[in-house]
C-alpha cells in the first residue's frame, strides 16, 4: 500500500471480528450473487421459503426473494420470543431530561403489540400508510414496529420538518393515520410537535385520526373526533397485548422515506419487508459486527434512513440491544454522551462526522472525564469525514482501539454500501471497499472507467438485496432519477462523485448533482430555491452549498428581488426565516447575496457551478455555454 498513514486492526479486532476474510468472499459474492445472499438469507425464518432470490425481469425494478413470506417482525421481535432473548434488553432508552426506560424483547413485543391494536382499531389496514411524526421517544419506535407488524407501511417525517413538509409528505401518502407527540425535549426546551401536526392538516381531506402521545405534558390544542391521546387508547380493551404478525410477501412493502434530490419535490423511497431484513441484518452483523451481546448505539434520529435500518431494524434482527437518546449531545453539558456510554456500556457508537466536529469543537477533557473503555467500534455515516475528524474519534474516543468504519450508503441503498469491515487497514477519510455483493465503479460521463485517482461519477452495477424497489407511486421517477444516466450499461447513479485509489480504496467526495448535505442532512438546491421564489419579493434564486467547518456544506443563495422590493438587513432575515418555515430549521440559508443578474446557460439553466466557483475564487471553467 501506499505511504500515507495507514491504520491497521489490532489482534484482537481481528480474533472478534465475525467476518475474518475479504477478498476470496467479495470475488464469490460478486461472481455468484444469489447463492450469496441466499446463504445470508438463511440467518432469517421465513413462513414460507421464496422460490428466486432475485428477478430481475422489469429491471431496473429488481425483485428480491420472490415467492417467500415473510414480515420483518418476526424476525426483529417474534422470533425472539421462542428463546432466552426474550428475556434480554432489546432497548434502552434516555431522556433528555434523564428519564431511563429499559425494555426487553418480551416488553417490546408486548409495546408493540398494544400499539398494534391500537392501529387496528382506528381502521389501519395492510398496505395504508401510517404518517410518524415524533420526537426520539421509545412509542416512535413502537409507532414503526406496530405499523410493520400489521402490515401497513410507516412513513416517518424527521420531526425538524416543517408545517408544509409534512403536510406535503402525509398527502402524498395519503395517511389515514398520523401518529405524533404533544412535543418533545431540546436544550431543555420544548419543541412543540402536535401543533405543527394541526397546521399541517388544514385542508387535508385523507387524515381521519391522529394519535398522540404525550411526553411534554404542556397544552396542546385537540380536535374531537380526530385527535385521540395515545395513553386514553392504551387503556381500552381493544389495547389488548396478543397481536398477530402479518404474513406479508417479501416484495410487499415495509416503509416509505422522502429523500430529496436534484430536481422536483421530495420522493418516497420504498423498501420491502424481504430485501431489506436480509440486507440490513446482513450488514449490522458484517460491517457494523454487531453480536447479540452487543449494546448498540446509532446516534442519529430514527426519522432517517440510518436510524431505520440500524437504530430499529438491524440491531433487533440481530437480537443485540439498541440505544436512543432523546436530545441534544451538549445538554446539560457536552459530556453527555460520554456520560451515557460509561452509564450503559455502550459497544459500539454509530454517527455522523457533523456530530464528531461538533463534539470536538468541546474538547477532549469532557470526553476523559469518563470511562468510555466499552467501546470496541466506532461507524460514521452521511457525508465524507476530514481526517481531523477521523482522528480525533480514532484517538479520543477510540483510544487507538477501535476501527473507524466509515460506510458509504444511501436512503434509497437500505444500508452499507462501500465500507471497510473491522479487520481492514483503514486510510482516513476513505469508505474503503464495496460490500459483499456490491459491484461499484467510477466511470467519465461516458461510462468508461477513469484512471486511479481521477475523479469520475460513482456507479453500482449490480443489484443489491436492500434497494429501494421504487419511488412510491412514480414509477418513471425510479428510472428518471437513478437508471437513465447510464441506462444502455443498467447501472445505478447515485449523484456522487468519488475516486479510487491505486489500493482499489474508494473515495467519496460528495454530491456531483445539485443535493446538498448539511450536517448530514440532505436537501435539493430546487427545493431551496422554489422556496425562496415562494415569497412575494422574490422573482429569481440561486442555491449553492460552500464549505463549511462544523456542518460540512453551508447554504449560500443568491436573489434578484422584484421591483417595488428594496435590499435591506430585515428583509435578507426575513427571506432566511421564509425558507426556514418552509422546509425547517435546517435548510436556513447562511448567507443571501442580493444580485441583478444570475449566470445562466442559453436554455435558461442557472449555471451554479459558475456561482460556486466565483464565491470560492477559483477558475470558473468552460462557460462556453453561459448565456452572458
Ligand atoms: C448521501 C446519501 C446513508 C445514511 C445517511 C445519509 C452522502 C453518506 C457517506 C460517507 C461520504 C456519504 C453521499 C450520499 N454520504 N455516507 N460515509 N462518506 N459521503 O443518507 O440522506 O440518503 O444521503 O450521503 O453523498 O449520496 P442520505
Amino acid at each position: 500500500m501506499s505511504a500515507e498513514s495507514i491504520y491497521y486492526p489490532s489482534q484482537e479486532v481481528l480474533d472478534y471480528a465475525t467476518v475474518k476474510e475479504y477478498e476470496n468472499t467479495y470475488k464469490f459474492s460478486i461472481e455468484n450473487p444469489e447463492e450469496f445472499w441466499a446463504e445470508q438469507a438463511k440467518q432469517l425464518e421465513w413462513y414460507e421459503p421464496y422460490e428466486k432470490v432475485l428477478d430481475s425481469s422489469d429491471a431496473p425494478f429488481y425483485r428480491w426473494f420472490v415467492g417467500g413470506k415473510t414480515n420483518i417482525i418476526h424476525n426483529a421481535i417474534d422470533r425472539h420470543l421462542k428463546t432466552s432473548t426474550r428475556n434480554k434488553i432489546a432497548f434502552v432508552w434516555e431522556g433528555e431530561n434523564g428519564d431511563v426506560k429499559v425494555y426487553s424483547y418480551h416488553a417490546l413485543n408486548r409495546e408493540v403489540s398494544i400499539f398494534a391494536n391500537i392501529l387496528k382499531s382506528m381502521g389501519v389496514k395492510r398496505g395504508d400508510v401510517v404518517t410518524i411524526y415524533m420526537p426520539q421517544i421509545p412509542e416512535q419506535i413502537f409507532a414503526m414496529l406496530a405499523t410493520a407488524k400489521i402490515g401497513a407501511i410507516h412513513s416517518v417525517v424527521y420531526a425538524g420538518f416543517s408545517h408544509e413538509a409534512l403536510g406535503e409528505r402525509i398527502k402524498a401518502a395519503k395517511s389515514k393515520v398520523v401518529i405524533t407527540a404533544d412535543g418533545g425535549f431540546r436544550k431543555g426546551k420544548i419543541v412543540n410537535l402536535k401543533s405543527v401536526v394541526n397546521t399541517a392538516l388544514e385542508d387535508n381531506p385523507y387524515t381521519q385520526v391522529v394519535i398522540t402521545v404525550k411526553r411534554t405534558g404542556h397544552e396542546v390544542e385537540m380536535i374531537s373526533g380526530r385527535d385521540y391521546w395515545f395513553h386514553d387508547l392504551k387503556s381500552l380493551p381493544i389495547a389488548s397485548i396478543k397481536c398477530p404478525t402479518e404474513v406479508m410477501s417479501a416484495t410487499d412493502p415495509l416503509f416509505l422515506l422522502y429523500t430529496s434530490g436534484s430536481t422536483g419535490k421530495p420522493k418516497g423511497l420504498v423498501h420491502t419487508h424481504g430485501g431489506y431484513s436480509v440486507y440490513t441484518s446482513t450488514t449490522a452483523r458484517m460491517v457494523l459486527d454487531i453480536k447479540p451481546e452487543d449494546r448498540f448505539w446509532t446516534a442519529a434520529d430514527p426519522g432517517w434512513i440510518t436510524g431505520h435500518s440500524y437504530i430499529v431494524y438491524g440491531t433487533l434482527l440481530i437480537g443485540a440491544t439498541t440505544f436512543l437518546y432523546e436530545g441534544a449531545p451538549n445538554h446539560p453539558y457536552p459530556n453527555r454522551w460520554w456520560q451515557m456510554i460509561e452509564k450503559f456500556g455502550i459497544t459500539i457508537l454509530y454517527t455522523s462526522p457533523t456530530a464528531i466536529r461538533g463534539l470536538m469543537r468541546f474538547g477532549e477533557s469532557w470526553v476523559k472525564r469518563h470511562d468510555i473503555s466499552s467501546l470496541r467500534l466506532l461507524g460514521t455515516v452521511g457525508e465524507p469525514i476530514n481526517p481531523e475528524a477521523w482522528k480525533w474519534y480514532y484517538e479520543v474516543v477510540g483510544n487507538k482501539k477501535c476501527p473507524i468504519i466509515d460506510t458509504w450508503w444511501q436512503t434509497e441503498t437500505g444500508g452499507h454500501m462501500i465500507t471497510p469491515l473491522p479487520i481492514f487497514p483503514l486510510k482516513p477519510g476513505s469508505a474503503t471497499k464495496p460490500f459483499f455483493g456490491i459491484k461499484v465503479g467510477v466511470v467519465d460521463d461516458e461510462g468508461n472507467e477513469v484512471h486511479p485517482n481521477e475523479q469520475g461519477n460513482l456507479v453500482i452495477k449490480s443489484p443489491w438485496p436492500g434497494m429501494a424497489c421504487c419511488v412510491h407511486e412514480d414509477r418513471q421517477r425510479w428510472i428518471d432519477t437513478y437508471w437513465k444516466r447510464f441506462e444502455k450499461f443498467g447501472w445505478y447513479h447515485p449523484g456522487d462523485a468519488a475516486k479510487i485509489d491505486e489500493d482499489g480504496y474508494v473515495w467519496i467526495i460528495g454530491r456531483s448533482d445539485d443535493v446538498i448535505k448539511v450536517s448530514g442532512y440532505r436537501l435539493g438546491t430546487a427545493e431551496i430555491e422554489s422556496a425562496l421564489v415562494s415569497h412575494p419579493g422574490v422573482a429569481e434564486a440561486a442555491a449553492i452549498a460552500l464549505p463549511h467547518d462544523l456542518k460540512g456544506n453551508a447554504i449560500h443563495t443568491y436573489v434578484i428581488l422584484k421591483k417595488d422590493f428594496t435590499i435591506t438587513p430585515d428583509l435578507e432575515n426575513e427571506l432566511k426565516d421564509h425558507v426556514a418555515n418552509a422546509m425547517g430549521p435546517i435548510a436556513r440559508p447562511e448567507s443571501i447575496t442580493f444580485v441583478d443578474i444570475l449566470p445562466k446557460t442559453r436554455s435558461g439553466k442557472i449555471m451554479r457551478r459558475v456561482l460556486k466557483a466565483r464565491a470560492l475564487n477559483l477558475d470558473v471553467g468552460d462557460i462556453s455555454t453561459l448565456e452572458e
